[in-house]
């Protein structure tokens, strides 16, 4: 495993109140304090230069230590609006910039492999993951699929690889009330796989298609992955264009809670 990364020292003295739930962490980003403190520390180029080549490179992911001085959530913050979230991006469309995830809640779904924000225009480029309560094991990871890997091994099957690269699928069934937005699933530059849509979708496409998500389900569930783990010591940002990711496979009785910053992306026009 890779060693965890820790942000600037700078960042543990930046005077703001920490944020004990998600509106407090999206009203610090919207009104732009978190970007204010920003400011007023110097760059760290070393952190800099680090975290991106990691979250750049293969595995598609970097984890932030959390000093003991920085409250997770806050340091969560930091890093999203370090990355480039600006405030003026900031939204609730669709499930929202920020964003409770409760483990075990309601979507199963997110216990299988699948990337975020398949309904949007351009679903965020990063997602930024922090623990607001529970008390993870080493067992509960987020696992970290990169896109590369399945793809090398769908060259087994040109023709399906091809339906997945440039055939459409429609993407927002589940909310008619706005424009369709149809795009494939391994779309260059934009990764879109979540089973429920894909699954329903099966009825409607091409046989080829068909073929390919078939094969797609059967090997993400064969090839290696990344098992980082968000915790009060450590939080994770994931490249969401370029690799799938689930969550640990535990009950709601667990109380796992993590907030979730989007950076980038559009969800609506
Ligand atoms: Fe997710």
């Amino acid at each position: 495993m890779k060693p965890i990364l820790a942000p600037p020292t700078d960042w543990e003295r930046v005077a703001l109140d920490p944020p004990d739930d998600v509106p407090a962490a999206a009203s610090l980003l919207c009104r732009g304090r978190v970007h204010e403190a920003l400011a007023k520390v110097p760059t760290d180029e070393l952190f800099e230069q680090a975290f991106w080549s990691r979250l750049r490179g293969p595995d598609c992911h970097v984890a932030v230590g959390v000093p003991s001085g920085l409250s997770p959530a806050l340091l969560a913050c930091l890093v999203a609006a370090w990355m480039g979230l600006k405030p003026s991006a900031m939204h609730n469309d669709i499930g929202g910039t920020v964003s409770r995830v409760v483990s075990g809640d309601g979507h199963r779904h997110d216990q299988s492999w699948h990337t975020d924000s398949t309904a949007w225009v351009e679903p965020n480029r990063y997602s930024v993951l922090a623990l607001l309560a529970g008390r993870p094991t080493v067992h509960e990871s987020t696992d970290m699929l990169p896109v590369a890997t399945v793809a090398r091994a769908l060259t087994r099957d040109p023709v399906v690889a091809e339906s997945l690269a440039h055939e459409s699928v429609t993407w927002r069934r589940n909310f008619p009330h706005l424009p369709n937005l149809d795009a494939p699933v391994l779309g260059d530059p934009v990764t879109r796989w979540v089973w429920p849509v894909v699954e329903e979708e099966m009825e409607r496409v091409s046989v080829n298609l068909r073929r390919g998500v078939k094969l797609t389900a059967h090997i993400v569930n064969e090839l290696p992955f990344h098992r980082p783990v968000v915790s009060a010591e450590r939080l994770l940002v994931f490249d969401n264009w370029r690799a799938l990711h689930r969550g640990p496979q535990v009950e709601r009785a667990s109380g796992r809670e993590l907030i979730r910053i989007k950076v980038t992306g559009v969800a609506v026009l």
